[in-house]
């Protein structure tokens, strides 16, 4: 059982996964700290209406990304977390998704030991697991992939990747690329360069989990296509044999009707 409270003379930092948008995907625990906060360090992705939940007198700072708005840097989000907690508050940091799937909560942490300051992380829906949910794919399948890869795409340029794309175009795998759909042209380069077939199929969900949530389906052959038709909206980008298990692959050839019959 966590403790809310925990006692200390110093205040306590959550690192709490909010999910992937939709306000009821956070954790029961999640939500618990967040109507017990003193303070809620919130980021872009998060969904507002999670705030609601947060005691009146709670303290809310926003620090992610906005269309035409500066963005808190790392080094001003750590600095901020450590001042609330040695002013003893009772810190929650709200984090899109997992907190510990690019998320940075790595940095945060070691900011926070660096000042000997308590915390503990509670983990949350990521986008690739509720990408899955919404697309009706199953990441895994026993007979057509047998890991799970989660990529960042701001690693993906062409010349400049340290992923070694031979691996992962041979792979039996799922790749979930984060940050992914601006990439994928040269994500399917890549892949096509080492080797993956260019009917392989691949699924891009953007903003999962939400009223505007919208499901693509295509090849390799449509990364173009498929990157120009979503503009800024974040998305995942799934790239694997189980694409064709999704309920939207309709155009898609399937794998064999056992597999598709539900
Ligand atoms: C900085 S990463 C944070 C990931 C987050 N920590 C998680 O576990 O999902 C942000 C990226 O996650 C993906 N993402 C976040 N929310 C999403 C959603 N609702 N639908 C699809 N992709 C999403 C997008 O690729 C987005 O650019």
């Amino acid at each position: 059982m966590i403790d809310l409270k925990p006692s200390s003379s110093n205040g306590f930092v959550w690192l709490v996964g909010a999910g992937p948008g939709a306000a009821d995907l956070i954790t029961v625990r999640g939500l618990k700290l967040l109507q017990d906060a003193e303070a809620v360090v919130y980021d872009e992705l998060v969904n507002r209406a999670l705030l609601d939940n947060c005691p009146a007198k709670c303290e809310l700072h926003a620090v992610g990304k906005r269309a035409g708005s500066h963005s808190a840097s790392q080094g001003e989000i750590n600095d901020l977390l450590v001042s609330l907690a040695k002013a003893g508050r009772r810190v929650v940091r709200l984090k899109g998704g997992d907190p510990m799937v690019f998320g940075r909560a790595g940095e945060e942490i070691e900011a926070l030991r660096a000042a000997g300051l308590p915390f503990a992380i509670v983990p949350g829906v990521t986008a690739a697991t509720a990408s899955g949910a919404v697309a009706e794919l199953p990441l895994t399948h026993r007979d057509y992939s047998s890991a799970v890869i989660f990529i960042t795409g701001h690693q993906c340029a062409a010349n400049t990747s340290a992923l070694d794309w031979g691996a992962l175009a041979k792979l039996r795998a799922t790749l979930c690329f984060y940050m992914g759909v601006r990439r994928l042209p040269e994500i399917a380069r890549n892949l096509l360069g080492h080797g993956m077939s260019a009917d392989m199929p691949l699924a891009v969900v953007s903003e999962a989990t939400l009223p505007t949530q919208l499901v693509l389906i295509g090849t390799l052959r449509d990364a173009e296509k498929l990157s120009a038709g979503l503009a800024g909206q974040p998305a995942l980008v799934v790239i694997g044999e189980v694409v064709r298990l999704s309920s939207f692959a309709t155009d898609l050839p399937q794998l064999h009707a056992q597999a598709i019959t539900r």
